[in-house]
């Protein structure tokens, strides 16, 4: 099934998501399947379950968008265990559409997660991966990746959405 994506506005997104306990359950399986059919109908190379409307510690990545099944990643209640080097380049959010900003983040990441089964993993990525495991760390903490940027571009998105959101463009 794929879910509608909830936009920046949404209380959702800002509030921190809720640890997963229970793993390896029909219920658990379905998000994971209905995840990654709703990220890439939306074109996107991660996603985190509040993007779905739904407040719980698990994103889905891939950063080969479909092309290569053995990239496919669940991350359930991760947590960042390592940073290094520093990258900048421009990020987006399925969440945040039509915008796109420069963004400096650490170049190399070490992940620590569970999979659906509930076993513990670490994985390290770089660039576009270490990127995805920031941001959608960041989502699962109630952090959009425009809280990255200076206050001025921020107000100025801020100013954009909520004229989007006057005149019915943006829900
Ligand atoms: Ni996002």
């Amino acid at each position: 099934m794929v879910y509608p994506i909830v936009k920046y506005g949404n209380p959702v997104l800002e509030t921190p998501a809720a640890t997963i306990t229970e793993f390896d359950t029909p219920e658990l399986h379905k998000l994971i399947e209905d995840m990654f059919e709703s990220m890439y109908a939306a074109h996107g190379v991660g996603l985190a379950a509040p993007q779905i409307g739904i407040s719980k510690r698990i994103s889905v990545i891939d950063a080969s968008n479909g092309e290569s099944p053995a990239e496919k990643l669940v991350l359930i209640n991760p947590e960042i265990v390592h940073v290094e080097g520093k990258q900048t380049s421009e990020e987006g959010c399925l969440s945040v559409p039509g915008f796109r900003e420069l963004v400096s983040r650490p170049r190399r990441v070490t992940i620590r997660a569970q999979n659906a089964k509930g076993e513990w993993f670490e994985k390290t990525g770089e660039e576009l991966l270490a990127r995805a495991f920031l941001h959608e760390t960041d989502h699962l903490n109630g952090r959009l990746y425009i809280t990255h940027i200076s206050m001025l571009k921020r107000d100025l998105i801020r100013r954009k959405v909520r004229k989007m959101q006057k005149a019915g463009e943006w829900s």
